[in-house]
């Protein structure tokens, strides 16, 4: 494997008594893009403000790879995040869960305010800022002042200035949060867009099903640690080797059809919306005991599925574990 460009070692934050990360080790690629998992409150936007250096932990360092700068381009040497902010914000872009453009400036002029900041040239800010407003499909809105941008456009906005830079390492926090589906599909595009241009991105989101497919690999938070990271395929065979069987039935006893079950090559069964769920990696063992189990219970079957699972599944399954 090629060395990381960040390696996050050992890094600890808790506010007040609460431990938010704890002892968390992440070694992020050169070209990859990383989803960071977890429930609300689990610390996602926390390990995203400490990775950029916004925050200090209480413990561990963050070291990120020089060779983004072109004086250092061959080189392995490592500075800590917190110590070179200066460097960071080079290498870094960062859009954060809440938006950072100005409402009472247009489209075109929140980009170039964001190429002052960055202290780029004149020429550099007006080709930047048209490049990615053809990139970001915000060319008609150039004029139009940001606060009355739509939701998707105002993110487009929003991920378009810290982009301004053309930085090696594109940091997103949410980028999807409360868009329709459509609109999230459309970030997604733009997303593997600027990928495929060579920017490293590391996003936190919800929408696992959609990260599945986009990441190339996925790190969970749970409990203030790193749960598990690695391929979202490597992750649902990790967590779910079974497939799922979901059934109804009337009249839709499920705690004693649950009791009556010989649990037999059943890994997990949870009931959720008058539906029974039950994990296996053997479900044609578990069928013929579900409908033996069905007849002497006297339950109809109205309904049954049988399906692999998803990264929503895994989710759904590792904070439910939690909650039992
Ligand atoms: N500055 C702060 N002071 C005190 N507590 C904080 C601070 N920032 C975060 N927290 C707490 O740390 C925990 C993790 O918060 P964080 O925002 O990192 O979660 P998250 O995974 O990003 O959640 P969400 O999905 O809702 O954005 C929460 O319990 C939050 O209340
Ligand atoms: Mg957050």
């Amino acid at each position: 494997m090629q060395e990381p460009v960040f390696k996050v070692r050992g890094v600890s934050k808790a506010f007040n008594e609460h431990v938010v990360l704890d002892n968390i080790d992440l070694d992020i690629y050169s070209g990859e893009i990383i989803g960071i998992i977890g429930a609300s409150g689990a610390g996602k936007t926390t390990f995203l403000n400490t990775l950029i250096g916004f925050l200090r932990p209480d413990k561990g360092d963050i070291q990120f790879r020089l060779n983004h700068l072109l004086a250092y381009k061959n080189s392995y040497i490592y500075r800590s995040v917190f110590k070179k902010q200066s460097l960071v914000k080079q290498v870094y872009g960062f859009a954060s869960q809440v938006p950072s453009f100005y409402d009472d400036l247009t489209t075109k002029e929140n980009l170039e305010y964001f190429g002052l900041l960055y202290n780029l040239s004149r020429d550099a800010i007006k080709s930047n800022a048209e490049t990615l407003l053809n990139l970001m499909d915000l060319k008609d809105a150039s004029n139009t002042l940001a606060k009355n941008l739509s939701g998707g456009m105002e993110r487009r906005l929003d991920i378009a200035c810290a982009l301004m830079h053309d930085p090696d390492v594109l940091i997103l926090d949410e980028p999807t949060a409360d868009l329709d589906p459509m609109l999230r599909n459309h970030i997604w595009q733009l997303v593997r867009k600027i990928n495929q241009k060579g920017t490293t991105i590391i996003l936190s989101s919800h929408h696992l099903s959609e990260l599945e497919a986009l990441c190339n690999r996925v790190a969970i938070i749970k409990d203030s640690k790193i749960l598990a990271v690695g391929k979202p395929e490597e992750i649902k065979k990790q967590f779910m080797v079974e497939k799922e069987i979901i059934l109804q039935t009337n009249p839709g006893d499920y705690k004693k059809i649950v009791k009556e079950l010989s649990k037999k090559d059943i890994s997990r069964i949870r009931i959720s919306n008058h539906t029974l769920h039950i994990h296996s990696s053997k479900p044609e063992h578990v069928m013929l005991d579900v409908m033996t189990t069905l007849k002497k219970s006297k339950e109809d079957l109205t309904f049954i599925n049988v399906t692999s699972a998803s990264l929503d599944d895994v989710f759904i399954s590792i904070w439910e574990d939690k909650e039992e």
